[in-house]
């Protein structure tokens, strides 16, 4: 067999810091478990700016192709806003997820039992909390056409359009459904069919598609609605699957249930390739955090835990997933925290790196 390949593109602010830890939870993998991957790296978002004028040149998009699976730390930062629409930081990460049609992201959002008690929400509404969202990512108000600032009479106008086709809709129910039978059979659709019509049509289809999987229990929730029940009782939830923005904001809003927005991996996954695995990038949810960036106080475990996702969906390593999670499960257990995570009494305060240490130490641990 091949060795498999994976392009780090780690990005900016706390994206290299987090980076770092998933590095060495590479190495470790490699040195301990003998799976080794053939890692490439490479800039992304304001680093490939600075470099090359551009937030991803199209070297790095092909290599991202060519590859057998991304890992992406975080793009952006306020050193980049006043910069041109075109070359923002963050067009670099919307063209990877376009142009390797990476359509269904995965946002699982689960609580570790050592971090139930933190959550801002009471200990009985997360412990235990284990639900999927599932994101529509390469369509939606994010890429719709017409788009732009006009001009009209004597004022500028905004304009972003939400458009999504039948096909769009039908490929990432079906992901999301898949992902259900799975799981606890049951699947929760959130749009705004009360006021949109792509909305509307989101239903439909949803609900087309569900004729195929009887045994899922299939449930429609305008989204302002999901998002008040995600936060009173979020354990009534196994999968979601949403559009672009709603997803964006639903999941960060799931962040929270689980203590910390450091705290949350992604998949962002595609079609399937000749080797039947699918087109795939992992990041995590967070950002480039500026508030915190340089100062060895990031979070790495959402960042540690996508690499567990890819494990899982782009190398068919799910034992070996299920360890990396685990080593992080039982490093929260012994109560080492990062700085978002303090607050609670008796707990150990690290660093990034001092938080990389613990989960190779209980890496270790599991052998
Ligand atoms: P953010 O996610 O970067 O930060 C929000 C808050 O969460 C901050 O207080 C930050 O300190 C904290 N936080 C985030 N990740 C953390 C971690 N791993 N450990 C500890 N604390 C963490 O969101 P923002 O401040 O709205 O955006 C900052 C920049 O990041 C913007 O340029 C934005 O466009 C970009 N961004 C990028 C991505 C991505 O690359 N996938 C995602 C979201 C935002
Ligand atoms: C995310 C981010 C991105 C998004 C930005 C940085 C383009 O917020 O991955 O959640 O809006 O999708
Ligand atoms: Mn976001």
């Amino acid at each position: 067999m091949t060795t498999p390949s994976l392009l780090i593109l780690a990005g900016d602010g706390i994206g290299p810091e987090v980076m770092a830890e998933v590095r060495r939870v590479i190495g470790w993998f490699g040195d301990k478990r003998g799976l080794t991957f053939d890692v490439t790296e490479d800039l992304v978002g304001g680093a490939a700016y600075d470099a090359h004028g551009t937030p991803l040149t199209d070297e790095t998009m092909a290599k991202a192709q060519s590859v057998d699976a991304v890992l992406l730390g975080a793009v952006g930062g306020p050193k980049y806003d006043a910069l041109d629409f075109s070359v923002k930081p963050e067009r670099g990460l919307l063209r990877l997820r376009k142009e390797m049609d990476l359509f269904a992201n995965l946002r699982p959002a689960q609580c570790f039992d050592a971090l139930a008690d933190f959550s801002s929400l009471k200990k009985d509404v997360v412990a235990g909390l284990d639900i999927m969202i599932v994101r529509e990512l390469t369509s939606g108000i994010y890429f719709g056409e017409p788009r732009g600032i006009i001009t009209e009479g004597n004022e500028r106008v905004g304009i972003n359009t939400q458009r999504y086709t039948e096909s769009e809709i039908e490929r990432v129910a079906r992901n999301a459904f898949e992902l259900a039978m799975k799981r606890g059979k049951k699947l929760c659709s959130m749009e705004k069919a009360n006021v949109m019509e792509s909305g509307v049509l989101w239903r439909e289809v949803v609900t087309r598609v569900g004729a195929d999987y009887p045994e899922v229990e299939l449930s429609h929730m305008y989204a302002d609605a999901g998002a008040m029940q995600l936060c009173r009782w979020p354990k009534q939830f196994d999968v979601i699957v949403t559009d672009n923005l709603f997803g964006d904001l639903l999941s960060d809003a799931a962040a929270m249930l689980t203590g910390s927005l450091g705290m949350l991996p992604s998949a962002s996954l595609g079609a399937p390739m000749e080797n039947g695995r699918p087109k795939a990038m992992y990041e995590p949810v967070h950002g480039s955090a500026p508030d915190i960036a340089g100062q060895g106080k990031a979070n790495p475990i959402a960042c540690v835990l996508s690499f567990a996702m890819a494990l899982r969906y782009s190398f068919d390593l799910g034992d070996e997933a299920d360890r990396l999670e685990s080593a992080v499960s039982a490093v929260l257990e012994k109560g080492v925290r990062t700085a978002d995570l303090l607050g609670e009494e008796g707990v150990t305060p690290v660093s990034t790196t001092g938080m990389g240490d613990a989960i190779l130490a209980a890496l270790d641990e599991s052998l």
